[in-house]
């Protein structure tokens, strides 16, 4: 499974981009909206510093715009995705941009529906959001089992990109239900590696190897 970052922040993207395990980025229009830096810089600067795919979306209407926009985003870095809404506008979009191998992310995905759409127009990626669904007392976890089943019954190509990750409980249970990708926030990366047992371990651990007197070297 891929662990893209769901972020703008720079300073955090390259702190935990130093990880080594970080395989691409998702951002969104609010995200660019918090990060207060001018657009271009900030995504040229997100690009050279993630080795991996980087989604970016456009903000049209009407799909002849979003796929102006999408040959302009794509054209800033080799590894731009594009990311465009679940809509009729959408989908038209990414039959188009997919015949000419500009990558896309179809974002707002709510139902196995709208995932069989994004396949069927041709996506890279397909953005179900998870958190979201489960703010509507809705199961976003059993979303992604859906679509995984859908698209394994057709052998459809589209990479399933858990998104709206709240917890890092999503992120296991995306990975258990067949998500190809999880993208995660910051905040919640931060507290994968988090357990109390891990914790007491490693402080006995550490006791011991003292009592004990011995040294590596
Ligand atoms: O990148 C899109 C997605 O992850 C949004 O998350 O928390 O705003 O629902 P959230």
């Amino acid at each position: 499974m891929d662990f893209f970052l769901d972020s703008t922040d720079l300073e955090e993207i390259k702190r935990l981009n130093s990880l080594g395990i970080i395989d691409g980025l998702t951002t969104n229009p609010s995200l660019i909206y918090k990060a207060k830096t001018p657009f271009e810089k900030l995504i040229r600067n997100i690009c050279s510093e993630i080795n991996g795919p980087v989604s970016v979306e456009t903000v049209a209407e009407k799909s002849s715009q979003m796929v102006e926009q999408g040959i302009k985003l794509s054209k800033m870095a080799k590894n731009i995705v594009v990311k465009l809404p679940m809509t009729w506008e959408g989908v038209k979009a990414c039959v188009e941009l997919s015949k000419i191998n500009v990558h896309t992310n179809v974002t707002l995905c709510f139902s196995a529906a709208q995932a069989i759409l994004a396949a069927k127009a041709g996506a890279t990626y397909v953005s179900p959001f998870i958190g979201r669904l489960d703010d509507a007392n809705l199961d976003g976890v059993e979303l992604i089992r859906e679509i995984k089943k859908v698209y394994s019954n057709f052998n459809y190509d589209t990479k399933i990109l858990a998104a709206s990750i709240r917890t890092k409980n999503h992120v296991s249970q995306s990975a258990i239900a067949g998500a190809d990708v999880v993208t995660i926030p910051t905040k919640v990366f931060d507290t994968l590696v988090n357990h109390n047992l891990t914790d007491q371990g490693l402080e006995i651990f550490n006791s011991d190897w003292k009592k004990s007197g011995q040294k590596i070297l």
